[in-house]
């Protein structure tokens, strides 16, 4: 199969150079059992990358089972994985197979795979190296033949240097990373991602569309889109629903993006592409970097806004500031949490989008610090 018959294939829109030369890295490993890693920011097609893969195996006629390891609760995640017996803790009324067991012959993604306990990565590593697991509460290895891709939107490296992350796992699974880049960087896929994503809209709802004035284009091509391609979907389609039949200019457009022109310029950042995963990391640090200093700004307005309002900042919270009237950094956390959580009106799988933490995270911060 070339190329583009792949990618129609798979409903894999790219023409960058950057999304060519994954498609070749797909094709070549698809075939085999190798482990692969996916990684890059959310909304850059992790998911989709990880189907094709699953799609162009030779296990395509069998399962690919998706987990996120994310949205699990930690005391629950090996059994979900591994499965247990009857009766291995109180609640486990009967035997459950895990997905471990339920993939067999065929792929398992493990999602925000950053998110996984220390002590399952233990359990995982022993998987991979030889393809055995116990269920909680059996002493007894099974066998499972399974396929793993593992995906992740955060930077492993610094989670190994946080010793959140085995590092024999992280070297594990990084022999074959795919590393997706960023819309912003792959400027040149936005056309083709736009005609597809009106076709679908409009085909799917029977809306008429009445097409976009240049510089409406324009915009769309200039955005930084720090939602990725989801946020390209999700606004084509809003606009095309609430804007219905009519031919849509910049104003229009401006309407539906989430981040109004950015405080700090991205065009002064280099290109980069998947080409090495040194490459991929510094482009991390810098997207950190970035999200480092609109969230000071953040605070910043945040913190006009507050003592404005009220003069008690010292009163409420213990030790909200050091000695030197700078906040502690538990502080500055609770804040931008509270903050977060107050512009999705509560809605924690979006703040904690929005924070780039996972669920469960947010749920534990939320607890620590008392914001419930
Ligand atoms: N290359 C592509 N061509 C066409 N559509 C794409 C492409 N990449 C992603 N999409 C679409 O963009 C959306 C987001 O993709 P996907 O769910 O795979 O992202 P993700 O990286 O897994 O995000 P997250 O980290 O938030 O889970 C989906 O609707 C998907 O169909
Ligand atoms: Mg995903």
């Amino acid at each position: 199969m070339d190329r583009e018959e792949f990618q129609r294939t798979y409903g894999i829109v790219g023409k960058s150079p950057e999304m060519q030369e994954i498609i070749d890295v797909i094709q070549q490993v698809a075939p085999t059992d190798i482990t692969v890693l996916i990684s890059g920011e959310s909304g850059t097609g992790k998911e989709v990358i990880a189907k094709a893969i699953h799609g162009a195996s030779k296990r395509s006629q069998q399962a690919l089972v998706s987990v996120n390891c994310g949205a699990i609760p930690e005391g629950l995640i090996e059994s979900e994985l591994f499965g247990h017996e009857k009766g291995a803790f109180t609640s486990a009324a009967d035997l459950r197979r895990g997905y471990f067991e339920i993939a067999d012959g065929g792929t398992i993604l493990l999602d925000e795979i950053g998110e996984m306990p220390l002590s399952t990565q233990v359990k995982l590593l022993r998987v991979l190296e030889s393809g055995e697991y116990m269920r909680v509460g059996s002493s007894s290895a099974r066998r499972t033949d399974v396929r793993v891709i593992a995906a992740t939107n955060k930077m492993l490296e610094y989670e190994v240097q946080q010793k959140h992350f085995r590092p024999d796992l992280y070297f594990r699974l990084r022999s074959v990373n795919i590393h997706l880049p960023p819309l912003r960087n792959r400027k040149e896929d936005i056309p083709a991602l736009v005609e597809l994503f009106v076709k679908e809209t409009s085909d799917k709802n029977k809306l008429h569309f009445g097409g976009f004035t240049d510089d409406a284009t324009e915009l769309l091509m200039s955005y930084s889109w720090p939602g990725n391609i989801r946020e390209l979907r999700n606004d084509i389609e809003s606009m095309l629903v609430l804007e219905s039949g009519k031919r849509l200019d910049s104003d229009d457009v401006r309407k539906y993006l989430r981040e109004q022109p950015s405080v700090v310029s991205e065009r002064n950042l280099p290109v980069v592409s998947n080409k090495t995963v040194e490459q991929a990391e510094r482009e991390l640090i810098y997207r950190a970097l970035l999200d480092l200093k609109s969230n000071i700004i953040e605070m910043k307005e945040l913190l006009t806004g507050r003592v404005s309002q009220s003069d008690d900042l010292h009163d409420h919270h213990a030790q909200p500031q050091n000695g030197n009237g700078v906040l502690t950094m538990d502080e500055m956390e609770r804040r931008m949490i509270s903050g977060s959580l107050a512009r999705n009106n509560g809605n924690r799988r979006l703040a904690a989008r929005e924070l780039n933490i996972s669920e469960r995270t947010l749920y534990r911060k939320i607890k620590d610090f008392g914001l419930q």
